[in-house]
């Protein structure tokens, strides 16, 4: 549309002072100047290569795989995360220009945080940052640790919006969310990526949340040894070819549900985990309680709230190196302590799922050592390679 406004007023610029016999190789031309003339500009600003975006809305997804959470009027465009790439870096989103998404989801961490608590304008975070890898394919719809947003969309805003992390909140004078909208209207360089990626140049709430959660949506892992492994078998309980025996009994724990005696202790079976990690995708399940992690980070106050983890997917970086604490309150420093803290239950709280408390009893799975090391060898193969190393997810800003 934009084009064919500017084709319009180029045909009468141009048929003003040269010959109309060539009026239609001109207009072409001048089509195509538009968009060299336009691209430079771009390029002053990012490593991005505006003729040839790169791949966001075509890429590959293995047939096992089906939960996806895109909305129907949200699919992912090439341009629309190109734009929404750039919204995630950009520090403009913050009141004084120091922090931007990326800040406390890190690319080198799955887009999580190595820090316990992140750093936001106005203090830190009062939980531990969550990683974004695979959030489009989840039956859960609901963002955050305590699922307090309906969709990805209404969530990406809200930490511009926060007083604490970016500053947009319009609390104690701070500046609003129409500010912020006037802002970027004033940085050179948006106008023209909102019409990309939208038609016009108009800059509002809803376009920034489409964009942003295009962007997020896009960060998908599946070249991890598991998926190798599950796409040449049938279902995940067949033990996959390309597994040690060690991840094979690792994936056997995870993936079958416990035996319990009458006082909660497991007396065999797997461990549960599978019912609420939902494997392939081994994101959260729907409708599921708290899991006992009732910490709040940095205090003795309890939070009984958490339902929500992010996918299991890089819970660990390549190499099995951490990418950051676990749980919401980063009580767990590794694996390890995440599976003492399902080996035995010890405080209960109103929330806590029902399969937690077998017959009134809080669980104890009696684990061995080798199955925790099992369980932890078979955690490993559920890490890809792309998601740290792909450029089409890092700062697309050229650094000064
Ligand atoms: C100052 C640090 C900080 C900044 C800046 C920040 N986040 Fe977060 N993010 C967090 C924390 C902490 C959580 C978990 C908060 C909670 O659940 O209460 C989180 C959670 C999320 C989630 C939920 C993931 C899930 O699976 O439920 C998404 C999505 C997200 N952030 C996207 C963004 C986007 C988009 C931006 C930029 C507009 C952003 N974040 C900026 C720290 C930050
Ligand atoms: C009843 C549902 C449920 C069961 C069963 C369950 N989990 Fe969880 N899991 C959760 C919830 C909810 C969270 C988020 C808790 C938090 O952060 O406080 C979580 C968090 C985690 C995390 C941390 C994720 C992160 O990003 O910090 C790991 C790792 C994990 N679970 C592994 C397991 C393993 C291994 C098992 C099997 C022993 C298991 N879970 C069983 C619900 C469950």
């Amino acid at each position: 549309m934009r084009n064919l406004i500017l084709t319009i007023s180029c045909v009468i610029i141009i048929g003003c002072s040269s010959d109309n016999s060539d009026l239609v190789d001109i207009t072409e031309d001048v089509v195509i100047d538009d968009n060299q003339n336009n691209n430079p500009n771009l390029s002053e600003y990012f490593t991005v290569d505006f003729d040839n975006l790169s791949n966001y809305q075509n890429q590959f997804i293995p047939n096992y795989i089906d939960e996806d959470n895109t909305p129907n009027n949200n699919q992912i465009t090439d341009e629309g995360a190109t734009l929404g790439r750039i919204l995630f870096y950009d520090t403009n989103l913050s009141v004084d220009n120091s922090i931007s998404c990326a800040s406390c989801h890190k690319q080198a961490f799955a887009f999580g945080d190595d820090n316990a608590v992140s750093t936001g304008v106005n203090g830190t975070t009062l939980r531990h940052s969550m990683r974004l890898v695979n959030a489009r394919f989840g039956e859960e719809e609901r963002f955050f640790w305590d699922e307090r947003t309906s969709s990805l969309e209404a969530q990406t805003t809200m930490p511009i919006r926060d007083h604490l992390e970016m500053g947009f909140s319009g609390e104690d004078g701070a500046p609003d969310f129409n500010d912020l909208i006037e802002k970027l209207e004033n940085v050179g360089y948006y106008p023209e990526l909102f019409s990309n990626a939208f038609g016009t140049e108009t800059i509002s709430e809803a376009r920034i949340q489409n964009a942003l959660a295009q962007f997020i949506r896009s960060i998908q892992s599946f070249d991890s040894r598991y998926d190798e492994g599950r796409s040449v078998v049938n279902n995940d309980n067949e033990p996959f070819p390309n597994f040690t025996n060690q991840e094979n009994l690792g994936k056997q724990l995870f993936m079958q549900p416990p035996n319990f005696n009458n006082q909660g202790i497991r007396t065999g079976g797997g461990i549960g985990c599978a019912i609420c990690h939902n494997p392939p995708e081994f994101s959260i399940a729907e409708n599921r309680g708290n899991n006992g992690v009732i910490g709040v980070f940095g205090s003795n106050a309890t939070d009984f709230t958490i339902t929500r983890s992010p996918s299991l997917r890089d819970v660990l970086g390549v190499n099995g190196q951490l990418n950051g604490a676990f749980f919401h309150d980063a009580s767990a420093n590794d694996l390890e302590d995440v599976l003492l803290h399902y080996n035995n239950i010890e405080v209960n709280n109103p929330n806590l799922d029902n399969r937690l408390r077998p017959g009134n009893n809080l669980q104890q799975l009696n684990m061995s050592t080798a199955e925790i090391e099992a369980v932890i060898a078979f955690l490993t193969t559920l890490t890809g390679e792309n998601i740290y190393l792909d450029e089409k997810w890092s700062n697309p800003f050229i650094q000064p």
